[in-house]
């Protein structure tokens, strides 16, 4: 099991026997009553692939670029729903004043619009969104599988659960066993295949990379918000890697510099790690790469989705 060490045990749920960590079947039967409103937005997206970038990006258009509301931490303005079911903070020697509120709790009291980032898989989310009962905009990340993996290894190494190595971490990747939130297919699908019947937006790691005032405008038009070119101008230097990274209310610093107090960091690292596309060339095996070309040319044959998978 590659997981994080403050929640070791992993557990199968859903139609999808979904991997997640045993904590987390506390918190399941209020996830799917929780209830959701039409005017949220949510981020659906599978670890590493983008969400962060995106939750910034997301919130700052929909409250036309206002930068000084957002030195408030992202934690805060764009909750993790499950965050809380994924480990136990009291298990890190801290005071029970730095214990973070429950995540859920924090969703469910925004004030409207609320904006609430997942990475469950669509057969573990609330069953309001499920049965199309509310249809709430939902923008969905991916990003290319390899460059995920290799990103959630560094991000498992960082959280100190990562008993395997980089090639070791890739296999049980592909397989989507041992990874909280299981294979990154049946993720992606989950939500594609109901792309008629959700509100929902896809939107890339890579096209953000590669055009991200496009991007923004494209979930401007989604949101039914209308940004001027200034305010483009400006959300793009705002959203850029080195300013993201060096921004404490979105590099998750605060929650590292937790981890690092409590000497449950394993190997010391940041968040906004490197965000470069290809970067698993310089880090995974041409083995690893032939396995991993060939594993995603079979997931994807038959399908309409399309990802850069260079
Ligand atoms: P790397 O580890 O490849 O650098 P998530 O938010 O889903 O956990 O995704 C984290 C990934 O997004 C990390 O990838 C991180 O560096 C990258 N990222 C975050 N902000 C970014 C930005 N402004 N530009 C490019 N990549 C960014």
């Amino acid at each position: 099991i590659l997981n994080d060490l403050l929640c070791p045990s992993l557990v199968l749920l859903g139609e999808d026997r979904t991997c997640m960590p045993e904590s987390f079947l506390n918190y399941a039967e209020r996830i799917k009553n929780f209830e959701v409103k039409n005017d949220d937005v949510w981020i659906a997206s599978y670890p590493k692939t983008g969400t962060t970038w995106a939750q910034e990006m997301v919130w700052m258009i929909a409250n036309n670029v206002d930068l000084k509301t957002g030195e408030k931490s992202l934690n805060d303005r764009f909750p993790f729903l499950e965050e809380s079911s994924l480990s136990d903070e009291k298990k890190m020697n801290l005071e029970p004043s730095e214990y973070r509120p429950d995540t859920y709790e924090v969703a469910k009291n925004m004030p409207s619009p609320r904006f609430i980032k997942t990475h469950l898989p669509f057969s573990l989310l609330p069953d309001q969104l499920k049965d199309g009962s509310k249809s709430p905009k939902i923008i969905y990340v991916s990003r290319n599988p390899k460059d995920a993996c290799v990103s959630y290894y560094h991000h498992c190494g960082i959280f100190g659960g990562c008993r395997a190595d980089l090639e070791s971490f890739a296999k049980l990747y592909m397989a989507g066993k041992g990874v909280t939130y299981g294979c990154i297919w049946k993720h992606i699908f989950g939500y594609w295949e109901r792309k008629n019947f959700l509100n929902i937006l896809f939107i890339k790691y890579e096209e953000m990379k590669a055009n991200l005032p496009v991007v923004i405008k494209r979930v401007a038009k989604f949101l039914e918000k209308k940004l001027t070119e200034e305010q483009i101008e400006v959300l793009t230097k705002h959203l850029s890697f080195e300013s993201m990274k060096n921004n404490r209310a979105v590099n998750f610093e605060s929650s590292l510099e937790k981890l690092r107090k409590s000497n449950l960091m394993v190997k010391d690292g940041a968040f906004i790690r490197s965000g470069v596309v290809g970067k698993y060339k310089e880090e995974l095996s041409p083995e690893t790469i032939k396995r991993f070309d060939e594993w995603i040319k079979k997931n994807v044959a038959g399908t309409s989705f399309e990802q850069e998978y260079d």
